[in-house]
C-alpha cells in the first residue's frame, strides 16, 4: 500500500513529548523516515522503537538542545545521512517560563529566546540547503499567542510572533527555489506544556491536566495538520490556525 510521505525523512524537534512526539508519529505512519530531537534521550529511544516497530520506517533518536548550534547541525547531518536527504523539518520545540515583564527573570527571559528564537533559526539555517534541493517544506510550530496581543507571559508570545514573522520572510527568500514554508498556530493543546501566569483564564499547570479532552486541542489535530502541510506540492499552506471552537468567544 502507498503511503503519502512513503520515502520521505523529516527532523522533528521537541519530539519527546506533546505535538512533537504525535507529529512524529503520524509522519512515520504516513511513511516517512523520521529524526527525533530533543533532550530527554529515553523518550525518544521510546519512540523510535515504537515507530519502527509500528509503521516500518527508519527511525533516529537524536539527542539535541536546540539552543546548541552545533547539535543543531549535527541532528540535520545525522538526517541527512542516514535517510538520503530531508524532506521536511518540524520546527516545533519550545517552552514557556515565567509571566509578567517586571517578574521575568533574566535567566527566564533567555530560556526562552534561546530556545524558541535562537533553536528555529539554527534548525532552519542547517536545513535550508537539504530541503532546497529536496523541492522539500519547513513546518514552523507557531500559536495563537503569536496572533494576538495577550495580556499574561508577553515574552512567549513575542517569541511566537518572530516564529511567524520569521516564517513568512523565510518563504518569501526562498519560494522561488521551491522550498515550502508553513506555520501552524495551534491555540491551547493538551500537552505538557505550560504557560505560568495565565492566572484566572486557565488556571496553572500543564495543559494535558487543566483542559479535558474536547476543552482543548489534541496534539494529534496538529499533528494532523503537520502532514497536511507536508504533502503539500506544488503549492504549500501558508498559514494554517487550528483553535478550540469556543476560543474566539473566550478571547
Ligand atoms: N500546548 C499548547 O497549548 C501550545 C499552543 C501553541 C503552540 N505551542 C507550541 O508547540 C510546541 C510544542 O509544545 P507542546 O505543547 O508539545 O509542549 P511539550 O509537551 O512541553 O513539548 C515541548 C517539547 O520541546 C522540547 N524542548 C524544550 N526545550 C528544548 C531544547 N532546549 N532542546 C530541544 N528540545 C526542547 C521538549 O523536549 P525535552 O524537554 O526533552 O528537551 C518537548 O519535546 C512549542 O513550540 C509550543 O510553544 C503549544
Amino acid at each position: 500500500m502507498t503511503r503519502p510521505l512513503d520515502g520521505k525523512s523529516a527532523v522533528v524537534t521537541g519530539a519527546s513529548s506533546g505535538i512533537g512526539a504525535a507529529t512524529a508519529r503520524h509522519l512515520a505512519r504516513d511513511g516517512a523516515n523520521v529524526a527525533l530531537a530533543a533532550r530527554r534521550k529515553q523518550h525518544l529511544v521510546d519512540l523510535r522503537e515504537e515507530l519502527e516497530d509500528e509503521f516500518d520506517v527508519e527511525a533516529a533518536a537524536v539527542p539535541t538542545d536546540v539552543r546548541e548550534e552545533v547539535m543543531v547541525e549535527e541532528l540535520v547531518e545525522t538526517a541527512v545521512d542516514r535517510f538520503g536527504g530531508l524532506d521536511v523539518l518540524v520546527n516545533n520545540a519550545g517552552l514557556a517560563r515565567g509571566s509578567s515583564v517586571e517578574d521575568l527573570s533574566t535567566d527566564e527571559y533567555r530560556l526562552m529566546m534561546d530556545t524558541n528564537v535562537d533553536g528555529m533559526f539554527f534548525a532552519t539555517r542547517a536545513a535550508l540547503p537539504h530541503v532546497r534541493e529536496s523541492e522539500g517544506t519547513i513546518v514552523f510550530i507557531g500559536s495563537f499567542a503569536g496572533q494576538y496581543p495577550r495580556p499574561f507571559n508577553p515574552v512567549y508570545a513575542a517569541t511566537k510572533w518572530w516564529t511567524r514573522g520569521f516564517a513568512h520572510s523565510v518563504a518569501a527568500q526562498v519560494g522561488d527555489e521551491g522550498v515550502a514554508v508553513s506555520v501552524i498556530n495551534p491555540a491551547a493543546v493538551r500537552t505538557e506544556f505550560e504557560v505560568p501566569g495565565s492566572g484566572d483564564l486557565d488556571g496553572s499547570g500543564k495543559f494535558k491536566d487543566r483542559f479535558a479532552p474536547g476543552e482543548a486541542v489534541e496534539p494529534e489535530e496538529v499533528a494532523e495538520a503537520v502532514a497536511y502541510v507536508a504533502r503539500q506540492s506544488p503549492s504549500m499552506v501558508s498559514e494554517l490556525d487550528l483553535y478550540n471552537r469556543d476560543k474566539l468567544t473566550l478571547f
